[in-house]
């Protein structure tokens, strides 16, 4: 049996996420079952749901009838009994080991026997999750990004349980659904939240240094790197709570490799609620009429800043390959469409040259002598032997 349009679809957790992938199945032509324990939670994501929607009709995006149906195929439901028809169930409740293995628990129970299970998890062990379940060959992460049904990416990780079969399977649905897959494996922050952490840790380094201020730092990475978003006001849209969260998780769950460390000044900001624009203010201050700092708009320092952060993500992206976590097209597309990096880390330090790249960390390890800056053993013997990534 394969996945295909007829498939019901179950998905658990009415939330940002769950109300997201519900609104792609829909769209795609499945019919739904979407389930919260919480009845007010239900409401609120039909409610936003119905908004979002209808913001598309305005735009002229898509048809008041195409809506209507699409509203139509999503059932809201306060139980899980028709999770029985279903052929794969999302999973998308809070971010909690109990609670994720209670539930898929449930679930198993009442679905029929070739059911996929996938959990939307950001942080926790697919293995760990699967550990509750009867057969958790079926069961594996499908990592959606933040809004589910805008970002392109999704993050496929079988565990270590998981049957190459369930893989394709649920891999080939999320592709018909026009998304980008990358297979990752079930190592912490799977590819995009493991690459990404450079680009906050070694900015908050460089401004903790006062190398340069977040408005300077911000300008360069967008100016002169192309970035979307200058990781600080990213981690002030993303909150400073959320941002933090992440980067101690990866950091324990690396055994507290220096790589990985998190920023006193961050945890300071965690600390005073000062979490960025949901809270009025992070390291910009969006409040009415509040003036934020001028970037020092000095090419050489823009220059050493983009060079520091690019070597330092291009360094990750290549410790990805090297430890197989994923290929290197994988971690150049997951950058891509997961965070809308310009370019994929391992294009651009082909670009660069990976001699350059080398240079450049073995400069900030000798200048610092911490081992946070060591270059990977890939960079090292590639640039050795004058080797591209892409070649
Ligand atoms: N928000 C993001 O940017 C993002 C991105 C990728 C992955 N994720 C992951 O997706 C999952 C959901 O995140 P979210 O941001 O949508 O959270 P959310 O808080 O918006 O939604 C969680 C929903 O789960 C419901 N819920 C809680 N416990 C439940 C239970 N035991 N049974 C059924 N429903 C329950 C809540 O009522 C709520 O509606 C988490 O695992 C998170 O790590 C989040």
């Amino acid at each position: 049996m394969s996945l295909n349009e007829s498939s019901k679809i179950g998905v658990v957790g009415a939330g940002t996420m769950g109300t997201g992938i519900a609104q792609i199945a829909a769209t795609f032509g499945h019919d739904v079952f979407l389930f919260d324990a919480y009845p007010d939670q239900l409401e609120a994501s039909k409610n936003s749901l119905e908004k979002i929607l209808n913001r598309q009709v305005e735009k002229g995006r898509l048809s008041a009838k195409e809506v209507q149906d699409i509203l139509s195929r999503i059932q809201y439901q306060s139980h899980i009994k028709d999770f029985a028809k279903c052929e794969i169930v999302f999973e998308a409740i809070i971010e909690n080991l109990r609670a994720k293995k209670d539930q898929l628990a449930r679930i198993e129970a009442i679905t029929s026997k070739t059911c996929i299970l996938a959990s939307n998890t950001s942080s926790l062990s697919i293995a760990s999750i699967s550990s509750g379940l009867k057969k958790p060959g079926r069961f594996l992460g499908i990592h959606f990004f933040n809004p589910a049904p805008v970002m392109k990416l999704v993050e496929v990780i079988p565990g270590i349980s998981t049957d190459s079969e369930a893989t394709v399977q649920a891999r080939n649905l999320i592709n018909s659904w026009n998304k980008t897959t990358v297979l990752a494996k079930d190592t912490p922050g799977f590819i995009v939240n493991r690459v990404a952490r450079p680009f906050y840790g070694e900015a908050l380094r460089i401004y903790e240094e006062e190398i340069a201020d977040h408005a300077t730092i911000d300008w360069a990475m967008k100016e002169l790197g192309g970035f979307r978003m200058g990781p600080f006001e990213l981690m002030d849209l993303i909150g400073h709570d959320v941002n933090y969260a992440v980067t101690e998780s990866v950091f324990k769950a690396f055994y507290y490799d220096p790589r990985f460390k998190p920023s006193f000044t961050q945890k300071r900001l965690v600390e005073a609620g000062l979490l960025g624009k949901k809270s009025g203010i992070g390291f910009y201050d969006y409040r009415k009429g509040a003036k934020n700092t001028e970037p020092n708009r000095d090419e050489k320092l823009g220059t050493e800043i983009l060079n520091r952060i690019l070597a330092m993500l291009i360094n990750e992206a290549a410790d990805a390959v090297f430890m197989n976590i994923a290929t290197v097209q994988d971690v150049d597309l997951a950058m891509k469409y997961g965070v809308n990096y310009p370019k994929g880390l391992l294009e651009w330090a082909d670009e660069i040259g990976i001699e350059t790249i080398l240079n450049r960390l073995e400069k900030l390890q000798d200048e610092y002598g911490e081992d946070r800056y060591r270059p990977n053993p890939l960079i090292k013997k590639m640039a050795g032997n004058h080797q591209q990534f892409y070649s």
